[in-house]
């Protein structure tokens, strides 16, 4: 090397990527108390670096990382996301102390924040906590297993999660079940009663799943919800540990359906959350099925809700992994927002949805107060649109009139419920307007939406939507009244709203 200046610099960038190598921690505590540990290892070759992020539940890879003085940069991916996407960040180096933050922040998020990490050892292979010891078998080669002949209809009924989260118990289960009957829920067609997370307490010394002391005995309540006419669900996944932090199915899938099964378990919501950790991208549509089939030994006709947000083009295999639905999205929240972007973005999706296996974008939020009347309202016409499984989410025993009439209206829910399965599409789309339809077994099912903040007239042409009678039988879903209309039909439709139609 001829010129010293360079000399030196490479020789600090070597040692720079010398003090980086090794690992790295941050810890935090969690709301709940738990301690929550990540780890970064680092590879260093030169002034180049990969290595890996690794936390309780997942484990991402560190690529294209570099070192420039004490200054560093480098992406990580994650191997449940597409193939492409990367997140990157900067960091920079104080003796044994390193500070990352995002090179662009989410909005608001908890991942603004930069870490700072504390250098633990000089090791640059990563050791997981036994706990984290992926201890199963290799899944044979993926083979598709016939429908269970459940959920002919999507399914219908109330998921403790979005009133309730972790403050769910026996007691607020059974008043649910009762409050099912008196409002009229029951009897519109809601028959699930799911418990959601942090209903799971630890293994008893035989492997036994027990319940936690907020339900002091499941066979008893779910005695008590089939007395009632209604359908008892629960809550797993394929990880060692729920999303709650409770204890998940990994290593004791076979036990636990057995389990359930004497309980009088009739639905399983079967969330990925920390199976992150356990398994690779290739083997999520196995986890998923080892449970299918251990439901199915059971004997016990039981509904097989997947819960991993839409990864890894679940649609195309979720049916075949066993499922009888399968979200598409990550969580809905109570709020105009977070329902129409999940809602309206919907469409595509129709392919893969019919009798026995549905795409579910969610749970509903209607009843829950952060949206108007007009807003629930255009919630559950979507829902109804895109076949999705109606699980109301609101505390039952306290709905509002309006809340209760939108839940329960029958000529929605008939839209939802009708026996071909279609799931509804968009049409057109000009700007905040759009048309969506839904084919049915008789007719089809037309919604006007008006997604801006200002009420809009909406134009439709009965050809558009596949409608070739004359004057067709034109029915408004919401006003409960027959419409007179020729060849199109046009509406005032309010900000947020819908005028939903049954066309015949
Ligand atoms: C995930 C799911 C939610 C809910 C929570 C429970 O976030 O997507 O629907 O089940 O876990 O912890």
């Amino acid at each position: 090397m001829r010129n010293p200046g360079v000399c030196l610099l490479l020789l600090a960038m070597v040692s720079r990527a010398a003090d980086l190598a090794g690992t790295w921690k941050f810890e935090q505590t969690g709301r709940n108390g738990q301690k929550r540990v990540t780890t970064y290892v680092f590879k260093t070759s030169s002034g180049t670096f990969t290595g890996l992020v690794a936390t309780a539940t997942e484990q991402r890879d560190i690529v294209n990382g570099v070192v420039r003085g004490n200054q560093i940069t480098f992406d990580t991916h994650f191997e449940f996301y597409e193939p492409g996407r990367i997140d990157s960040y900067r960091g920079e180096m104080n003796g044994d102390q390193l500070t990352i933050a995002p090179v662009n922040p989410p909005q608001g998020g908890r991942g603004a924040v930069p870490l700072v990490l504390q250098k633990t050892s000089n090791e640059t292979v990563f050791t997981p906590a036994p706990e984290l010891a992926r201890t199963h078998k290799p899944f044979p080669p993926f083979r598709p297993i016939p429908p269970n002949g459940l959920a002919q209809t999507p399914p219908m009924g109330w998921n403790s999660w979005n009133k309730f989260a972790g403050r769910i118990d026996d007691r607020t289960v059974r008043e649910i079940a009762d409050a099912m009957v008196s409002s009229g829920m029951r009897d519109a067609g809601y028959v699930y009663v799911n418990i959601d997370d942090t209903w799971e307490g630890t293994l008893d010394a035989n492997g036994v799943l027990q319940p936690n002391q907020k339900f002091p005995d499941m066979k008893a309540l779910a005695d008590y919800v089939h007395a009632k006419g209604l359908k008892l669900g629960i809550y797993s996944g394929p990880g060692r540990k729920t999303c709650a932090g409770f204890e998940a199915s990994y290593g004791h899938e076979e036990q636990d359906a057995k389990t359930w099964a004497e309980w009088g378990i009739d639905y399983l919501k079967y969330d990925w959350c920390s199976a992150s950790a356990m398994y690779h991208r290739d083997e999520m549509a196995s986890a998923y099925q080892k449970m299918a089939l251990a439901l199915r030994a059971t004997g016990r006709p039981i509904v097989f809700s997947l819960c991993q947000y839409g990864w890894l083009d679940v649609g195309a295999w979720g049916a075949a992994a066993g499922g009888n639905l399968w979200r598409t999205t990550s969580d809905i929240r109570d709020n105009w927002e977070s329902m129409s972007r999940i809602g309206f973005g919907q469409d595509g999706r129709e392919k893969f949805a019919g009798p026995g296996h549905w795409n579910d974008p969610d749970m509903l939020e209607i009843g829950n107060g952060g949206m108007t009347d007009t807003e629930y309202r255009t919630h559950f016409s979507l829902w109804s649109l895109l076949s999705a499984p109606l699980v109301a989410g609101n505390d039952v025993r306290a709905m509002t009139e309006a809340a209760k009439q939108t839940l329960t209206n029958p000529e929605v829910i008939a839209i939802d419920q009708d026996k071909l399965g279609a799931q509804g599409f968009r049409v057109r789309k000009a700007g905040d307007l759009e048309i969506w339809k839904k084919p049915l077994s008789g007719g089809v099912a037309v919604g006007l939406f008006n997604r801006g903040g200002d009420a809009a007239r909406i134009t439709v042409k009965w050809e558009e939507v596949g409608v070739t009678a004359a004057s067709p039988w034109v029915r408004d879903l919401w006003a409960h009244k027959d419409i007179r209309s020729d060849a199109e039909f046009a509406a005032d439709v309010p900000a947020h709203g819908v005028i939903f139609l049954r066309v015949q």
